[in-house]
């Protein structure tokens, strides 16, 4: 069996040991804070007793659960917590897998390059479907590639590397096609406190036994580092995710759960409104800079990532190397995220020098 390794680490690797100043983009870490009830969270855990430090539930600790099935309108039994969205998502496919419904999986090209691995390395096969210009689903190309092979579609909104944020018409659609083909939906949504549209749509608002809904306080909260996520299975599905996901963790780190269940507990609308904000702010500066530096762009409607293409230098590893010597700017190549999007270079705007960046990028490209 044959799957890659993603290319995220060599980058930043190469970006770590250039001879000069160099902005970091590559990595989707945030770099602002997390809410302070987080860290409160933290502090208390530390001094609670040793009880308290030991194995949680394997699906995660009940009030956090109960917490999350609250938000999102759902039964706490069809909630595992999880080791970050990453698992949760492996869970998901590996979820699709079982079913013995076929072995194809329909994923987005631009994509999040751990799904076609973790697609992979579960033993089935990937289909990509080109995305629109603007990072919209072709739903003619989604209709023709979906069939009775297809164990599963993974879509992601908003959208990592797009910046897209579906319509609730894209996400009925995809429903009634996973129904249709006897298949999943999984739908990535750890940016849904990132949307700038005003259009994000839980695929959870949509009822079916086809499609589970994945997430992560990883962006939400600023915790990259803590991994905790979540998925929501539909009642049919959730048992055998939970014996998979206690097979091969037992359980998931308490301490983080704390930390989270405090901060969903006592954070206020402003903290994601704030973050909001400054993002708006790095996005406008950014996307002005690329502007000067005459590159074509897609503004994004959630997430916090800018794919740009620069005339005559595609977003290969190679270009993508040069622009970090000669430049000082570390982006993402597009090839790592499929073929639609290989012309492009992906930035993620989680430093506060995106402006300084950009303004790299005009005076090398001028
Ligand atoms: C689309 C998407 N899904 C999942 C993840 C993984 O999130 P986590 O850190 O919660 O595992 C990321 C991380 O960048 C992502 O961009």
């Amino acid at each position: 069996m044959d799957y890659d390794e993603p290319l995220f680490f060599h980058v930043i690797q190469y970006a770590h040991h250039a001879d000069r100043d160099v902005v970091d983009m590559v990595s989707g870490n945030p770099d602002w804070d997390p809410p302070a009830a987080l860290r409160e969270g933290l502090h208390e855990y530390a001094d609670a007793p040793t009880a308290a430090f030991q194995y949680p539930p394997s699906d995660g600790l009940r009030e956090l659960r109960e917490e999350i099935a609250e938000r999102r309108n759902v039964d706490p039994s069809r909630v595992i917590v999880t080791i970050g969205g990453g698992e949760a998502n492996y869970l998901a496919m590996a979820r699709a897998m079982e079913r013995d419904a076929g072995d194809e999986f329909v994923l987005t090209d631009p994509v999040y390059p751990y799904y076609p691995g973790k697609a992979q390395m579960l033993g089935g096969r990937v289909r990509m479907v080109p995305v629109h210009e603007n990072g919209q689903l072709d739903m003619d190309a989604m209709r023709e590639a979906i069939t009775d092979e297809t164990v599963c579609i993974v879509v992601n909104t908003p959208n990592n590397p797009t910046g897209a944020v579906y319509p609730r018409e894209t996400i009925e659609e995809l429903v009634s096609l996973a129904e249709a083909h006897d298949a999943l939906l999984l739908a990535d949504e750890v940016y849904d406190h990132f949307d700038f549209s005003g259009d994000f749509e839980s695929a959870l608002t949509i009822d079916s036994d086809h499609r589970i809904v994945t997430s992560s306080y990883s962006k939400t909260f600023a915790i990259t580092g803590f991994r905790v996520g979540y998925a929501v299975f539909p009642e049919s599905l959730v048992e055998k995710a939970k014996t998979r996901h206690m097979l091969v963790n037992v359980t998931g780190a308490r301490p983080s759960q704390a930390a989270v269940l405090a901060a969903l507990q006592s954070t206020g609308p402003e903290y994601y409104e704030d973050v909001r904000d400054s993002l708006r702010t790095r996005i406008d500066a950014f996307c002005d800079a690329l502007d000067a530096a005459g590159a074509d762009y897609t503004r994004p409607e959630g997430a916090f990532y800018v794919l740009a293409r620069f005339d005559g230098f595609p977003g290969t590893m190679e270009n993508v190397k040069t622009l970090i010597d000669e430049a000082g700017v570390a982006g993402m190549p597009g090839e790592a995220f499929g073929t639609a999007r290989d012309e492009w270079i992906r930035f993620a705007l989680c430093t506060p020098r995106a402006q300084e960046a950009a303004e790299r990028l005009a005076e090398y490209f001028s």
